[in-house]
């Protein structure tokens, strides 16, 4: 199995996009969670960008010692004398460069030619070469730029001191099968250099950010740069949680292996959700409020025989809390009705007092009761399924 990078870019990427700006001790406090979250690298920030950002990456390079920590960079002299001040206490620092190589950024915005622009990409990856010990290149709309010209950026890069090589998908307009062919001939062309790492950086405008990722991962590449929920430019960056849990679900598919430890998966998301304010939509994948959620009568019966025919995680797995209501016979309707407030369902009384019946012949049988069970009993309250109260005499385990 090869190892897979994960590049967290949450506090870059993600953290440049409107609402999620975070201040250096909110980019401290996270950045030390996801480097307990196992990520390989942690890009702090674009230094350039403002003089808090340049102190906020240089807090986090500071402290953070087992991940690599990078540092983000226009193929510029500024830019790049900016994030090596800011990766200055880095234990492991990457520098990031990037520059635009698709003929759309080229005239318009950068108005630059091909080759002044090839010019200064050799000369700033040069210059962060004999700076700062890793460099990372990405050619920016990558997906649209020209496959020849492309190549040329890359070997161009590589002979001049750069080891890992990104590819964004910088407008999210790839195809898998596009995506996965353009890494394709950049590898068959980079023969003389096989420990080159190849990285995929996707956005997510078409909805297509993680399938993407997956077909560069089948594609030879062994970068992801991803971030926690999502965040990220637009429509955001492919999800590290929805990647960690795709890897980890269909390791039959996927011949990699990452440091992330998925039960820290959840809570790291409820970080980043109560630092930016944020909520996460509720259907999101791995670590949405729904994502565990059984409404469909069919799906609770499948569940409660087998979890298997509904889920195919278990949600404790990525951390998300087995809420469990520990119902004795001392306990109260009224923590049964907030449970049930918790989980969606205003009962009337008539509701809750048969409820509750079920509730206590299911805790004398089984001792607690999980939000599962009380779906399922609430859902049969409502469709009139309760059992009949027990007989006299009877036990409980017999009315279940
Ligand atoms: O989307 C993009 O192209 C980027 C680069 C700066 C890596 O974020
Ligand atoms: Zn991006």
């Amino acid at each position: 199995m090869d190892k897979l990078q994960i590049f967290d870019t949450t506090l870059r990427d993600g953290e440049q996009s409107p609402g999620f700006s975070m201040n250096r001790e909110e980019k401290l406090q996270l950045a030390r969670q996801i480097e307990q979250l196992g990520v390989d690298i942690i890009e702090a920030g674009f230094p350039i960008a403002s003089p808090g950002d340049l102190e906020a990456t240089r807090a986090v390079a500071a402290e953070i010692k087992h991940c690599r920590v990078a540092a983000l960079a226009r193929a510029r002299q500024e830019d790049v004398d900016a994030a090596l001040r800011g990766l200055e206490h880095a234990a492991k620092p990457r520098l990031h460069l990037f520059l635009a190589t698709s003929d759309l950024h080229l005239k318009y915005k950068l108005r630059m030619t091909r080759e002044q622009a090839l010019d200064q990409i050799v000369k700033m990856v040069r210059f962060g070469s004999q700076h700062c010990e890793e460099v990372e290149f990405s050619a920016e709309d990558a997906s649209r730029t020209d496959i020849d010209y492309l190549t040329q950026v890359v070997l161009a890069v590589v002979e001049s001191g750069a080891t890992i090589v990104n590819l964004p998908d910088t407008v999210g307009y790839s195809t898998p099968d596009d995506y996965a062919k353009m890494f394709r001939d950049v590898r068959a062309r980079l023969g003389a250099y096989p420990d080159i790492i190849l990285s995929a950086h996707c956005h997510d405008d078409l909805g297509l950010a993680l399938a993407n990722s997956l077909a560069a991962i089948d594609a030879g590449v062994r970068q992801i740069e991803c971030t926690i929920n999502g965040i990220g430019e637009r429509a955001g960056n492919a999800s590290l949680e929805e990647l960690a849990v795709a890897l980890h679900v269909r390791q039959d598919r996927y011949a990699v292996t990452t440091n992330i430890k998925l039960e820290m998966l959840y809570p790291t998301s409820r970080m980043l959700s109560s630092i930016t304010g944020v909520s996460v939509p509720p259907n999101k994948a791995v670590v949405g409020a729904n994502a565990f959620a059984h409404e469909a009568g069919i799906h609770q019966d499948g569940i409660l025989k087998n979890p298997l025919t509904y889920e195919i995680i278990v949600p404790e797995k990525v951390g998300v809390p087995a809420r469990k209501l520990v119902l004795g016979k001392h306990s109260g309707r009224n923590a049964l009705r907030s449970r049930l407030d918790e989980l969606g369902f205003q009962t009337t009384d008539a509701e809750l007092a048969e409820c509750y019946r079920m509730a206590m012949l299911q805790a004398d049988a089984e001792k607690e009761i999980t939000d599962r069970d009380l779906i399922s009993i609430i859902h049969k309250v409502r469709r009139g399924q309760a059992p009949a109260p027990a007989a006299p005499g009877s036990s409980a385990a017999t009315v279940r």
